[in-house]
């Protein structure tokens, strides 16, 4: 089983390759293609996870379905029998992993909700029982949950590594008052939609990002949505604050990683077969019991 770690689509134009997707310019849309590149600690690893970029394809394709009665969302077709002619040619690259999508103005923002402490999060209450500027409780841990859902938007990064949290004021300087005051609605409502379905299969949505943009039909939600790139899940059964939680999808490759003291710096190492094998099925088993169907190959 072969991964596909970089999509080649003749002379369809490129618009850039980030850590996971390849993304083409198709007349007006886009066209995100999510290959099998897999990054940890912010750098992509040398081997893929074959399939990856298909199962996330079809978990964020589930969420949109989901959630699409709450904000209207980007997708055009992910059927390459839908895309333009001059596709198709590529049908062995796309079948499963991309999609087309309406091409919208992205807001500056990375709009993340959270329902735990994890992360960047754990570490701004540490400092200030703050997080993005929010005052919690004192006593939370590590993994904790939130006494209610919180907005943290970030600065969307230049280089994909690092983003910071910034402070709502700070969204309303970039977007104003108003349109800030839509995104944090959506966040919110779109994350607890989806946690409360992630919990009802055993799964605790602990945060995830979300991208919107503007198009003439007013705000919608772009970008992947909710897949374990963007997102952290945990094993509800598994879940016990007081330190990081294993991650549902990458604590396999973070352990190997960590077993061979990479010094997490460029060039990344890749995996053992047997490392690349176990977080596959990880993998198929968020697709698994998010959608509860198997993944058609
Ligand atoms: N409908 C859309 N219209 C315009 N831009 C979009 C749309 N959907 C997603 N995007 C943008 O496409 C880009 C997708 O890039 P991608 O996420 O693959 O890489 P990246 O953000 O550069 O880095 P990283 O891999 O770290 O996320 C992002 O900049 C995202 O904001
Ligand atoms: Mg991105």
């Amino acid at each position: 089983m072969a991964a596909l770690l970089t999509t080649n689509l003749g002379d369809t134009p490129l618009i850039g390759r980030g850590k996971v997707r390849d993304l083409y310019a198709v007349d007006d849309a886009l066209l995100l293609v999510a290959t099998d590149r897999i990054s940890a600690f912010d750098h992509v690893l040398a081997t893929g996870i074959p399939d990856k970029g298909k199962i996330l394809t079809q978990i964020s394709l589930f969420w949109f379905r989901l959630l699409k009665d709450l904000v209207p969302n980007h997708l055009i077709t992910a059927k390459v029998s839908e895309f333009p002619a001059a596709l198709r040619p590529y049908a062995g690259q796309l079948e499963g992993r991309s999609m087309l999508v309406k091409r919208a103005e992205m807001f500056p923002v990375e709009c993340v909700a959270r329902g735990y402490l994890a992360g960047s999060g754990w570490k701004e209450y540490q400092a200030s029982k703050t997080v993005c500027g929010i005052a919690l409780p004192a006593g939370l841990l590590d993994g904790s949950r939130l006494p209610e859902p919180v907005f943290t938007p970030a600065t969307k990064s230049q280089d994909g590594a690092h983003d910071e949290n910034i402070s709502y004021e700070s969204v309303e300087s970039h977007v104003g008052a108003a349109e800030a005051a839509q995104l944090r609605r959506l966040t919110l409502s779109l994350y607890l939609r989806a946690a409360k379905h992630a919990q009802s299969c055993g799964i605790i949505l602990a945060d995830t990002k979300f991208e919107f943009g503007k198009t003439t039909e007013g705000v919608i939600l772009a970008d992947e949505v909710l897949t374990p790139d963007s997102s952290r899940f945990w094993d509800a059964k598994t879940w016990k604050p007081g330190g990081a939680q294993p991650s549902f999808d990458k604590q396999f490759v973070r352990n190997y990683l960590e077993e061979i003291h990479w010094n997490k710096q460029a060039p990344a190492p890749g995996l053992p077969s047997e490392v690349v094998e176990r977080t596959r099925a990880k993998y198929l088993e968020a697709f698994r019991r998010l959608t509860g169907s198997e993944m058609e190959s």
